[in-house]
């Protein structure tokens, strides 16, 4: 296994800082070599303040936002403008509001001011992609349907692919205090499927209790490149176990992401039981 790079900042705000420039960069990379930058983006405690700095300058304006299309690596199954969206973090604290309008990618307002806070990342509505599980609920279908959904708007957008296999340029995510990534679990059934995306049933071992949609972790194999941000004491043992033991992602899926190409970036509570 070749080994990931791991950054460590004081504090969470550090972290946040660290990770929205690596995020700059490597869209802004991948815009001027491939015209295209498909960044797959994350839930839970991690994104917020990311989108929070990239939203404003100077990050904000190095990144050729029309050229960048946001996805989701996992989205709970709830409405779009649910407390436990996903996808309602990138609404309150990165994108344009309006911007995930009946999650059609379409439809934006494009209201310069909401809830006290500028317009954001002017990316364009069409380029956001959440996961519609809002679509699905409204239309009494399940988790699978959303998947299915955001499957074909992903070959409908062209996402590159490799033997089959999206390729991100970037895909950002926590780690669960399960050593989850996306929401593959451990022992998930997800490691035994071929469906670029799919439906889990609600975990009942880790908040929230709620079914999920997720991208089959063999994305990871094939992303161009991965950032892992986690922080706080909560998260010490657990990252020691999966950036230290030997690997067996089936129990700890975070390991998925120990490879070259990706970067980890911890605050020193979260680093402080790492071998050093
Ligand atoms: C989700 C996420 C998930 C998350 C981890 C870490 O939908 O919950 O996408 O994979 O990143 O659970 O979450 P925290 O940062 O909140 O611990």
């Amino acid at each position: 296994m070749t080994e990931p790079e791991i950054v460590v900042r004081p504090d969470p705000d550090a972290c946040a800082r660290a990770a929205a420039e690596i995020i700059a960069e490597t869209l802004a990379n991948a815009s001027a070599q491939r015209g295209r930058a498909h960044w797959a983006t994350t839930g839970g405690s991690t994104p917020g303040a990311i989108y929070r700095t990239l939203a404003v300058p100077p990050l904000r304006d190095s990144i050729p936002w029309d050229q960048v299309e946001l996805w989701w690596g996992d989205e709970r199954f709830v409405p779009a403008d649910h407390p436990l969206s996903n996808a309602k973090i990138a609404e309150a604290d990165l994108i344009e509001i309006g911007s995930l309008s009946g999650e059609s990618g379409t439809g934006g307002s494009g209201a310069d001011v909401a809830g006290g806070r500028t317009a954001g990342a002017p990316i364009p509505a069409g380029n956001v992609h959440p996961i519609p599980t809002g679509l699905a609920i409204a239309g009494s279908h399940d988790p699978e349907w959303a998947a299915e959904r955001y499957v074909q708007t992903m070959r409908s957008v062209g996402v590159p692919t490799d033997g089959g296999w999206p390729v991100f340029d970037l895909v950002l995510l926590g780690v669960g205090p399960d050593g989850h990534v996306l929401s593959v679990f451990p022992n998930s059934e997800a490691f035994d499927r071929d469906d670029i995306a799919m439906g889990i049933p609600a975990p009942t071992h880790i908040e929230p209790h709620v079914a999920r949609v997720t991208l089959n972790p063999k994305i990871l194999d094939h992303a161009r490149r991965i950032l892992v941000v986690a922080h706080g004491a909560s998260k010490a043992a657990i990252l020691a176990d999966i950036l230290g033991s030997e690997p067996d992602v089936r129990r700890l899926p975070a390991q998925l992401a120990r490879r070259a190409g990706a970067t980890w970036i911890l605050d020193e509570a979260a680093a402080a039981a790492l071998h050093r």
